[in-house]
């Protein structure tokens, strides 16, 4: 008969614990910091098409990482125009083009953008019982914000997937609900 060990099994114990807590570190993304919010000068941060604006003394988390990517990746859908013009801001960061909202392009947060890794690269986008395929064109930057290069808004959540009115449209999601949506997306 094995007689117990109790020195194997402290290990054991010890191993196990630190396996989950490396496996919980790479499932869970924490905040990177946090910045104070400026409020946006006179005709800074154009609210036109509900753009949200920084806050005075407001403080705004940033993030390095986003959530794992699987194939049912969860993230929020939010809408932009990466038009000339639009409140996009300057052409896109993947290919320094503008690009029409007739195409499905997206921006995403900057731990999915993962250092340009999936720029110009297709996901696939679901929900509301559809999916559309769309072009990763451009980073909604979860590190910085409240600055004039962002407008003054505030930095990009971590979980964002950021798209054109064509997304929104091939979605079939009612105009009067366009701008914030739970989906899941995978690399296509
Ligand atoms: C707001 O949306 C309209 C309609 O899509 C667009 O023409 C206009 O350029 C947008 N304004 C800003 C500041 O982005
Ligand atoms: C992305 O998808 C579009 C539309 O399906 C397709 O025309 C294009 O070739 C794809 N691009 C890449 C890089 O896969």
């Amino acid at each position: 008969m094995k007689r117990f060990c109790p020195k194997a099994s402290f290990l054991l114990f010890v191993t196990l614990i630190l396996i989950g807590f490396v496996y919980s570190e790479a499932k869970n993304c924490r905040p990177s910091g946090a910045i104070r919010g400026k409020k946006a000068p006179p005709g800074q941060c154009n609210q036109e098409n509900d753009s949200d604006c920084c806050v005075r003394g407001k403080m705004y988390t940033t993030y390095k990482c986003s959530p794992s990517v699987s194939p049912h990746t969860k993230a929020y859908l939010t809408l932009n125009s990466f038009q000339k013009g639009g409140d996009g801001g300057g052409p896109s960061e993947c290919d320094k083009r503008y690009h029409s909202d007739d195409t499905p392009v997206v921006a995403l947060s900057t731990g999915w953008f993962n250092h340009r890794s999936r720029c110009l690269n297709n996901i696939t986008i679901s929900a509301n019982g559809r999916s559309v395929v769309a072009l990763v064109v451009d980073e909604c930057d979860s590190t910085k914000g409240c600055d004039d290069e962002h407008d003054y808004q505030p930095p990009c959540p971590n979980n964002i997937v950021d798209a054109s009115k064509a997304v929104w449209k091939a979605l079939n999601v009612p105009k009067e609900q366009w701008g914030g949506l739970d989906i899941t997306w995978s690399d296509a």
